[in-house]
């Protein structure tokens, strides 16, 4: 989820996907981290690949009330981490566009793990 409250973010996470992933067999009670960067191999939970980021996963414990089935996040952009709320919709035009006008752009080709000015990752 882009940092910085309702406000102007401060900072903003990789999109692994634009849509989110759909999780079974979670068990009530079960402590998951959610990767809040968008930067972990093991989507959507952390692998700790948010080190240097500034970014902190989300320490979720599965509600009691069983689900088959879990939709959750994978744009990073969710108001309700970390459930798809579905702001997946909207999302790509608003990346592309922040990316091309990232003040930080001339960096990119040195970036070695995430612009958080903008999002973006060297391999995207
Ligand atoms: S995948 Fe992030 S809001 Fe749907």
């Amino acid at each position: 989820m882009a940092e910085g409250g309702s406000e102007k973010p401060t900072k903003y996470p990789a999109v692994p996907q634009y849509g989110p992933y759909t999780i079974r067999d979670l068990k009530p009670g079960e402590k998951k981290k959610w990767c809040s960067c968008g930067l972990s191999k093991k989507q959507p939970w952390c692998d700790d690949s948010h080190k240097c980021t500034g970014f902190t996963p989300l320490l979720w414990t599965v509600p009691e009330k069983q689900q088959k089935l879990y939709q959750i996040c994978a744009c990073k952009y969710t108001r309700k981490p970390p459930y798809c709320d579905g702001t997946h919709v909207n999302l790509p035009c608003d990346v592309l566009e922040r990316q091309k006008g990232c003040a930080q752009q001339k960096e990119h080709s040195n970036c070695q793990k995430l612009c958080t000015s903008c999002g973006f990752i060297p391999d995207f």
